[in-house]
């Protein structure tokens, strides 16, 4: 079984269902608030960003309770780890964002260079707002200053896990919770 390779659980999937409930309800109220003061306002636009936000951004969605869109980006970062800022999009949002309340969903916040090379792509594009909700954060691990609105749950920085859509080397997207593999289904890197 798949779970066989996982050492500990680190949040289970009642803990994630929890506080995306939660996320869902702080950020629905925090737009509703801004919808009433600008009634012609376009509808929030959630975008996610692939592939490892994808279980996140189902789930988050339909905990938020306001009008809203959502789309996809899609990023790499070349090397693991060796050469970060290099960051490559492999696809970029169907809609223009300009003037609209964008949301950018994220899996985890580690060095902070894949978000800050997406807040500097689409700043450009002149949002009326961008923030950004990620349900992991590594604080302790920023190589770079990038504000974050919406955190999930915060790790410890010498824990790498898997699972709820966070992968290693592609694989344990599929588990329910979040949690730490076992050494010996960890390959040198
Ligand atoms: P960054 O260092 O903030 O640019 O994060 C880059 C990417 O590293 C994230 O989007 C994840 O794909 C990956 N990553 C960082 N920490 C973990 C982890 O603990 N498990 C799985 N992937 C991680
Ligand atoms: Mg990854």
């Amino acid at each position: 079984m798949l779970v066989d390779a996982i050492e500990r659980v680190v949040i289970s999937a009642e803990d994630v269902a929890r506080r995306v409930r939660e996320l869902g309800e702080q950020i629905s109220k925090d737009y509703r608030d801004g919808a009433k003061k600008d009634p012609k306002k376009r509808p929030l636009l959630v975008v996610g960003i692939l592939k490892g936000a994808m279980p996140f951004m189902a789930d988050l969605m339909r905990a938020i309770d306001i009008l809203m869109e959502y789309d996809f980006m899609a990023v790499s970062s070349y090397g693991n780890g060796t050469s970060p800022g290099e960051v490559r999009i492999l696809k970029d949002l169907d809609c223009a964002i300009g003037r609209r309340d964008v949301l950018i969903v994220e899996d985890i916040v580690d060095t902070g260079h894949t978000l800050q090379h997406i807040l500097a792509g689409l700043s450009a594009r002149g949002p009326a707002s961008l923030r950004v909700c990620t349900l992991l954060d590594k604080p302790h691990r920023r190589e770079v200053d990038v504000r974050v609105d919406y955190v999930g749950f915060v790790l410890p920085e010498n824990l790498f896990v898997v699972g709820y859509g966070l992968d290693y080397a592609e694989l344990y997207r599929n588990l329910p919770f979040v949690g730490v593999l076992k050494p010996e289904f960890v390959r040198e890197r």
